[in-house]
C-alpha cells in the first residue's frame, strides 16, 4: 500500500472512532461514575452523605438548643407566626368598599391598551395568583422576560418583583399598567380617563374613597 492511501485510511478510522466516542459521551461518563449504593430493599443511598452548609447547621443547632432550653426568642418566634389577617396601610385601614373596588380593578381588561388584559391574565387568582408559564405573555401576545410570581400575600413582602425594585404593592401596581410590554397604557392620565368614562366605577370609587382626589390619596399618588 502506498503511504498516502494508508494515511487517509488511518485518518478515516480515527475520525470514525472519534465520532463513536463523541456520540456515546454521556453513556461513557455515566459508566465511570460511582454507582449509587442500594440497600437490600432496593432503596438508593447517596454515595456522598449530603452535608448541610455551616450556616444552616449553626442555625439548626441554635434552634435545637433554644428549643431544649425552652427559650425560643420572640424574634425567632415572629418568623414562624401566622400572617396578619389583613394587610392594612399604615395610615389607612382597609374597608370592604376598597376590597370590592380592588377586586373589580384586578379583573378589569379596560386597564390595558388593547382592552384584553387584566392583572388576572398573568396572576390568575384561581391558579394561586400565577399563570404557570415559563414567562408571562404580555401586550399583543409577546412574551415578557420573566415569569409572574404569585400575588397571594404579596402585600406582606418587604419588596416587590424578583429584583425587589418596587418597595410596595401600591407602587408596584402602576408598573404593569404602564409597561409597554405588559398592559401598555400610555400615561396614568389615560388610565384615569378610561376609569372616569365607565359609569359602573363611579359608585365603587366614591364608596371606597369618599374624599378621593386624583393623586392626593396616599395610594398611587
Ligand atoms: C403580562 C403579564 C402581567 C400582567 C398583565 C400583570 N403582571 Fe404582575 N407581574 C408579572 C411579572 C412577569 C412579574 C415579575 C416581574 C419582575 O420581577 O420584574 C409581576 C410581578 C407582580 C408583583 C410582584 C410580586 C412579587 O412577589 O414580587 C405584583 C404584586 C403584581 N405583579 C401585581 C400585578 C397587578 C396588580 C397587575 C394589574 C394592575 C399585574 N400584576 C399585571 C406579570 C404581569
Amino acid at each position: 500500500m502506498k503511504r498516502k492511501p494508508l494515511l487517509y485510511t488511518i485518518l478515516f478510522i480515527e475520525l470514525m472512532v472519534g465520532l463513536v466516542l463523541l456520540y456515546n459521551f454521556n453513556y461513557l461518563v455515566s459508566a465511570f461514575k460511582p454507582k449509587p449504593l442500594v440497600t437490600p430493599e432496593g432503596v438508593a443511598l447517596s454515595v456522598e452523605p449530603t452535608r448541610p452548609s455551616i450556616a444552616v447547621a449553626q442555625t439548626q443547632q441554635a434552634i435545637t438548643q433554644s428549643l431544649a432550653a425552652g427559650d425560643l426568642s420572640p424574634a425567632v418566634l415572629s418568623v414562624f407566626a401566622p400572617l396578619p389577617a389583613v394587610a392594612n396601610l399604615p395610615d389607612q385601614p382597609l374597608t370592604d368598599a376598597m376590597v370590592n373596588l380592588g377586586r373589580m380593578l384586578f379583573y378589569e381588561p379596560r386597564l390595558s391598551a388593547t382592552q384584553d388584559m387584566s392583572c388576572n391574565t398573568c396572576h390568575l387568582l384561581a391558579q394561586y395568583g400565577t399563570d404557570q408559564l415559563p414567562v408571562s405573555i404580555g401586550h399583543v401576545g409577546r412574551p415578557v422576560t420573566r415569569n409572574s410570581p404569585t400575588v397571594y400575600n404579596a402585600a406582606f413582602q418587604i419588596a416587590q418583583f424578583w429584583d425587589g425594585r418596587s418597595p410596595t404593592v401600591e407602587e408596584q401596581a402602576k408598573v404593569p399598567i404602564l409597561a409597554s410590554g405588559e398592559m401598555g397604557m400610555e400615561t396614568l392620565e389615560n388610565v384615569e380617563v378610561v376609569l372616569r368614562s365607565i359609569p359602573g366605577y363611579a359608585q365603587p370609587f366614591a364608596e371606597a374613597f369618599p374624599v378621593f382626589e386624583w393623586r392626593s390619596y396616599p395610594v398611587n399618588r
